[in-house]
Order: structure tokens, then C-alpha cells, then sequence
């Protein structure tokens, strides 16, 4: 059995604390079956963090989560914060933690289950067995850039400024991890900017084409703007393999990718850092879907997505590739079996709780191990 490995769990707000209830049971079977073990812990972040600490991330999460090895994250924000300045909105303690961490590397695939295909507003032949890989650069551009901020003019109007900024740097060890990624799967990276109106496109454009010059001619690599990028996802979204993209663009188009797999449930996320001397690294799962407010505390919410950034985490921060594949699995069985959360409800299906969803998988564990 491997070895306890340090988890911090941060359920957050709205249905995080839920789907992440649904988690932990995921990891106590993993337990009980002696498959892996992992010494776990909990703390607050986001609007939850605020009300006991008034902090949307104390420093001492900050310090487990650098300590950890893995951090799994629910969501984040609500409307009862929603007024508050930025520095205290709940959104600044996962940017917080994701600049703090220097997790560059947000991997968003896009993957459709067979029995989902109806639960998409695309087409299934636009969409079946469609695999993609949305690697997002996550601690630079316009979320982080400086200037920042709203200023009073001499005139009493006011003047709102981001700046949107990469370095060569930043755009080379985000495109390395694409590129990486791009050799497991079928070798392609389109590589997504703005260069016809920005100079930061046309930065990341160049110092991604030297980059597959020099390092990566095995992968084949095409440019394409953004907004093209949004229209090719929804036209013919299977022309994808590795989308390779800055911070903003990325948040976009990932919400977007999501929407091709039937729901925004189903999408998890892995948050990566640079690997170390021991060759260990940083990382953050969290599901891409937001905390709901709406259907929050209502036992309605899809676990799925937070059950998959858990297999991701697995993968990669644990090596468990067999394991990620047997959750994996599990949830496709769930899937089949006719079990559907009500964001990805179809005629035909049973309407489950997030609890039962987590029974369910739980059950398909079982009859796989
Ligand atoms: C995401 C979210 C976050 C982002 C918010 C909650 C800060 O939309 O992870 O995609 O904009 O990055
Ligand atoms: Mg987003």
C-alpha cells in the first residue's frame, strides 16, 4: 500500500464543502481497501476563511498548503461577498494560493463520457469521443499584471486599468508543460493569443514557435487567435489536442470546452508548479466549476467534477496512474448506470443527490476492485 502522503482539503464555499464531502468518501475507500492512504486535513478558504478569520486565506493555510503535497479545493466565492473590495473578496484566496504556490500550469481536459453525449447542446457526432487538453498559464497576464486598479480623474470620472503582461519566461515554462503533455497524447499544440492587436500575443506567438524549434519538433504546433479558438471549440472542437494559452483566455475558453462535455460538473482541473530538486512538485486540484450559490446546501450538486481532480491528483502528483484510471472508470460506470445530478439530467435517466451520486460511485468502486 502507498504511503501517507499529506492531502489538505479546502472545501471552500457554496457546494464546495458538499462535492468535497463526496471526495473524502473516495479517499476512504481508497483506505479501507488498503489501495493508498493519505493523512488529511482541513481548513478554510474563500468566503469561509473571511467570516472566522477575516482573511480570505490566513497565513498559516498559506503555510499547509506550501507543505503539502497535494491540495484539494472546493469553490470559492458567493453573493454575500460579492460587495466586498478585492484584497477581501473570496476569489483573492485561490489567486492568492495559485500565485503564492507558483502553480503556472492549469491542465483543464475536456473529455466526453459516451453517456453524456445527450446532455450536450452540440451535436454527438460534433462531440463523441472528443479528448482535448486545455493547459491554461495561471499566475500571469492580466489577473496579475501591474498597474492595477480605479483611479478618480481630476474631472470626477474615473479610469479603471489591468495590465495583461508576459515574460519570456512565463510564456516558455507554461509551453514546455504543453508541449510535454502534447508527446503522451497525439502530438499537437495550437497555441491561442491575440497577436494580431496585442504585444503579449505576439510574444507568447514567438516564444512559443523557438520554443518547438528548438525543443519540440516532434510536436506539431499551429498559432490561432482567440476568439477563432472560441468559434473552432463549438464548430469542430475534435481538431483539438492540446490547447496551449494565457490566463485570461484560458479562463475563457476552458468554461467554453467544459460546455462540450454536457456540464460544467463533470470538469476537473490540476494546478502545477515547477518540478523541485526532489522532484517534487506543487500542485492544486480543484473542480472548474464555480461554489453555485443557487443550489448551494441542497444536496444537488455534481461531485463528479471534484471526484476527477481527485484522480487527477493521482496521476500527478502521486504517480497512482492505475488508480486515477479505476475512479475514472467508476465514474463512467455511474454514468452508464443511468445516475445524473440534475445539471446533467436527460429523459430516460434517474435524478440523484449528491449523495447518492456518491453512493453510486462508491458502488462502482466496489464492483471494480
Ligand atoms: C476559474 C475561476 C477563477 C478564475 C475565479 C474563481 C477566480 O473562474 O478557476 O476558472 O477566474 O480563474
Ligand atoms: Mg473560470
Amino acid at each position: 500500500m502507498v504511503s501517507n502522503r499529506k492531502l489538505l482539503a479546502l472545501p471552500g464555499d457554496g457546494i464546495g464543502p458538499e462535492v468535497m464531502q463526496q471526495v473524502y468518501r473516495v479517499i476512504d475507500w481508497f483506505d479501507r481497501r488498503r489501495i493508498a492512504s493519505f493523512e488529511l486535513s482541513e481548513d478554510l478558504v474563500g468566503g469561509a476563511a473571511l467570516d472566522a478569520h477575516g482573511t480570505p486565506l490566513a497565513e498559516s493555510t498559506l503555510q499547509a498548503a506550501m507543505a503539502a503535497d497535494a491540495v484539494l479545493l472546493g469553490a470559492v466565492g458567493g453573493p454575500k461577498w460579492d460587495a466586498l473590495p478585492f484584497a477581501l473578496k473570496p476569489e483573492r484566496g485561490l489567486l492568492r494560493l495559485r500565485k503564492e504556490m507558483a502553480l503556472f500550469a492549469n491542465l483543464r481536459p475536456a473529455l466526453v463520457f459516451e453517456p453524456l453525449i445527450g446532455a450536450s447542446t452540440l451535436r454527438p457526432e460534433v462531440i463523441r469521443d472528443l479528448d482535448l487538453m486545455i493547459v491554461r498559464e495561471l499566475t500571469g497576464g492580466v489577473y496579475f499584471g501591474e498597474p492595477r486598479g480605479i483611479e478618480t480623474l481630476p474631472d470626477g470620472t474615473r479610469r479603471g486599468v489591468n495590465t495583461q503582461v508576459y515574460t519570456t519566461p512565463e510564456i516558455i515554462r507554461v509551453g514546455r508543460v504543453a508541449f510535454e503533455l502534447a508527446r503522451k497524447r497525439s502530438r499537437r499544440v495550437t497555441s491561442v493569443e491575440k497577436a494580431n492587436v496585442m504585444e503579449s500575443g505576439v510574444l507568447w506567438r514567438e516564444e512559443m514557435q523557438k520554443l518547438h524549434d528548438c525543443e519540440y519538433k516532434d510536436v506539431a504546433l499551429s498559432h490561432m487567435y482567440a476568439d477563432n479558438c472560441a468559434m473552432q471549440l463549438v464548430r469542430n472542437p475534435k481538431q483539438f489536442d492540446v490547447i496551449a494559452t494565457d490566463n485570461l483566455f484560458g479562463d475563457l475558453l476552458s468554461d467554453c470546452a467544459a460546455m462540450l462535455t454536457g456540464s460544467l460538473g463533470m470538469l476537473p482541473s490540476a494546478s502545477l508548479g515547477a518540478v523541485d530538486q526532489s522532484g517534487r512538485r506543487k500542485a492544486l486540484y480543484e473542480p472548474v466549476h464555480g461554489s453555485a450559490p443557487d443550489i448551494a446546501g441542497k444536496d444537488m450538486a455534481n461531485p463528479l467534477a471534484s471526484i476527477l481532480s481527485f484522480a487527477m491528483m493521482l496521476r500527478y502528483s502521486f504517480d497512482l496512474a492505475e488508480e486515477a484510471a479505476l475512479v475514472e472508470r467508476a465514474v463512467l460506470n455511474a454514468l452508464k448506470g443511468g445516475a445524473r445530478t440534475s445539471d446533467i439530467m436527460q429523459p430516460g435517466t434517474a435524478r440523484v443527490s449528491t449523495t447518492e451520486m456518491g453512493d453510486t460511485l462508491l458502488r462502482e468502486l466496489d464492483k471494480l476492485a
